[in-house]
């Protein structure tokens, strides 16, 4: 569990975060929303300790992260996986070569136990042997983002974080994806942070749900509870597409 304390963040005079309090569960799709510009990105960073933030707490399981030592620090980064937006993955090396390289980097184990930590990881996301010595460049966006997913998971981290897992693929290799994630988070009790604004994805997957609009947390929820909620910042956010109009008015959705 992930727990975020009236949290602000600023970029020198401009204030991008504003009293921010969520909680993030484990072995739950924990999703920040928003649209583009809102923040979530910056929100992220910030809990993963990439961004300094002006005031507030951030505790892992209970830990203030600002208390850690450097030791801790160290700790607790190898418990946390990462898929950020467009994959990131090393184009001059092979798919098993991407996932052995953290492997590599923070384990101690031999070669031969994180070549098979690596097959482990691949195979658990759906890819088969006859793909694991093709170069990244090779090989499709959504098999690119399984690799990811492998990398990420290579560790067994214990917080993952997506952002923006489903950038450049389309409706079915999304929700391929989405499930995946959601499949792993269950499978190893993982608490994992997602930003999305597509709307598949939070109907989809959408556990536990915070909506930020202009740096402010403008809403908590679930998916089940998003057509009937009363709020006209997640108002504005879900019917803003032809489509969930569409639905609104089919359902007769009194909100
Ligand atoms: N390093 C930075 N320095 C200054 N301002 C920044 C920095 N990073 C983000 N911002 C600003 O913070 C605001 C929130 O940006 P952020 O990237 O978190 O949005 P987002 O919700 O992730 O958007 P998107 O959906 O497009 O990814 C924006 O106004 C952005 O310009
Ligand atoms: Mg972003």
């Amino acid at each position: 569990m992930i727990e975020v304390k009236n949290l602000f963040k600023s970029f020198d005079d401009k204030q991008v975060l504003n009293d921010i309090s969520a909680i993030f569960y484990s072995g739950k799709i924990n999703q920040i929303i928003g649209q583009s510009g809102s923040g979530k990105t910056v929100l992220m960073k910030s809990i993963i300790g990439l961004y300094p933030i002006n005031s507030g707490q951030i505790l892992y399981d209970g830990l203030n992260i600002a208390n850690l030592s450097d030791k801790e620090v160290k700790t607790l980064r190898r418990k946390v996986g990462m898929l950020f937006q467009g994959s990131a993955l090393f184009d001059s090396q092979t798919v098993i070569e991407n996932v052995m390289f953290p492997l590599k980097m923070f384990s101690k184990n031999n070669l031969v136990q994180i070549r098979e930590r690596a097959e482990f990881c691949l195979t658990r996301v759906g890819l088969k042997p006859d793909s694991f010595n093709l170069f990244s460049s090779e090989i499709s966006g959504g098999m690119q983002k399984r690799v990811a997913i492998a990398r990420a998971i290579s560790l067994n981290p214990k917080y993952l974080f997506c952002d923006e897992p489903n950038s450049g693929l389309d409706p079915v290799t999304s929700i391929l994806i989405d499930r995946l994630i959601e499949e792993i988070t269950q499978e190893y009790n993982i608490t994992t942070i997602i930003n999305t604004h597509d709307m598949n994805s939070i109907m989809e997957i959408g556990e536990n749900i915070i909506l930020i609009d202009k740096g402010n947390l403008a809403w908590k929820g679930s998916k089940e509870s998003i057509f009937t909620a009363d709020n006209q910042a997640l108002n504005n956010f879900v019917f803003a597409s032809a489509l969930f109009q569409k639905v609104k008015k089919a359902n007769e959705i009194n909100y």
